[in-house]
């Protein structure tokens, strides 16, 4: 049995229900212990028309990967989606906590699983395939690409939040994973007047939809 989760501090996300999802973060731990604002971005975007302010996950299929916290894919559980939030395995017990937490408030399911990326699938057949700032890791770029590939049907929808960094080279990692995805999907950027009008920051290129036209 995983050891107990302790020294937490806990992320308030207020959803257009006036409920608060609340999540747990580490105070010590690897980059996915804490929600980053790409995670925010999407989280929020979800519940607006572009998603008939949530109604059209409900009863859908979704997959979330890279999810940390789990901040996405909780919301995508809160408006009725099912989801399967995914990580490495060192974060599935952080996310079945956030899924424990707010399971009164989860109108759909949600499911934590390990899915180490290039290695593992779930396999379902996905609507929704959500992620929050993935594009962070160099040896890490193709086995992403590989499995979005992989648990993409003909009309998965993928939703990219990314954090465009400017330092180091996270540039050259994110013109590379686009250069990969190009090679499988159509992609579109999510206008900012199309997201939430509190999370959406210029800073983040956020929401990038990719259609998966043919592999
Ligand atoms: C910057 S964090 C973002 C976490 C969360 N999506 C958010 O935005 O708050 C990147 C996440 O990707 C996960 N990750 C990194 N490499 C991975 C791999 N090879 N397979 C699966 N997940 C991986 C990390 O564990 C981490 O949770």
């Amino acid at each position: 049995m995983a050891a107990p989760i302790e020294n937490t501090f806990v992320r308030e996300v207020e959803t257009n229900t006036g409920q608060f999802l609340k999540i747990h973060q580490l105070e010590v731990g690897d980059v996915g212990c804490v929600v980053w604002d790409a995670a925010l971005v999407l989280s929020k975007y979800i519940e607006t028309p572009d998603f008939k302010n949530g109604e059209l996950l409900q009863g859908k299929k979704i997959l979330e990967l890279g999810a940390g916290t789990g901040c996405v894919g909780i919301m995508a559980a809160h408006v009725g989606g099912d989801a399967i939030i995914t990580d490495l395995p060192d974060f599935v017990p952080l996310i079945q906590m956030n899924i424990g937490e707010n399971r009164a408030l989860l109108k759909g399911s949600a499911r934590a699983q390990p899915l180490t990326w290039g290695q593992d699938t779930v396999a379902d057949y996905y609507h929704y395939i959500f992620l929050a700032d993935c594009i962070y890791y160099d040896e890490s770029i193709d086995p992403l690409v590989k499995t979005l590939v992989d648990h993409c049907g003909e009309d998965t929808k993928v939703f990219c939040c990314y954090e465009e960094r400017i330092t180091g080279n996270k540039p050259q990692l994110q013109r590379k994973f686009f250069q990969l995805i190009s090679e499988h999907f159509d992609t579109e950027e999510i206008p900012l007047e199309h997201q939430d009008s509190h999370f959406r920051t210029l800073g983040l290129k956020s929401n990038t939809e990719a259609t998966l036209v043919s592999i």
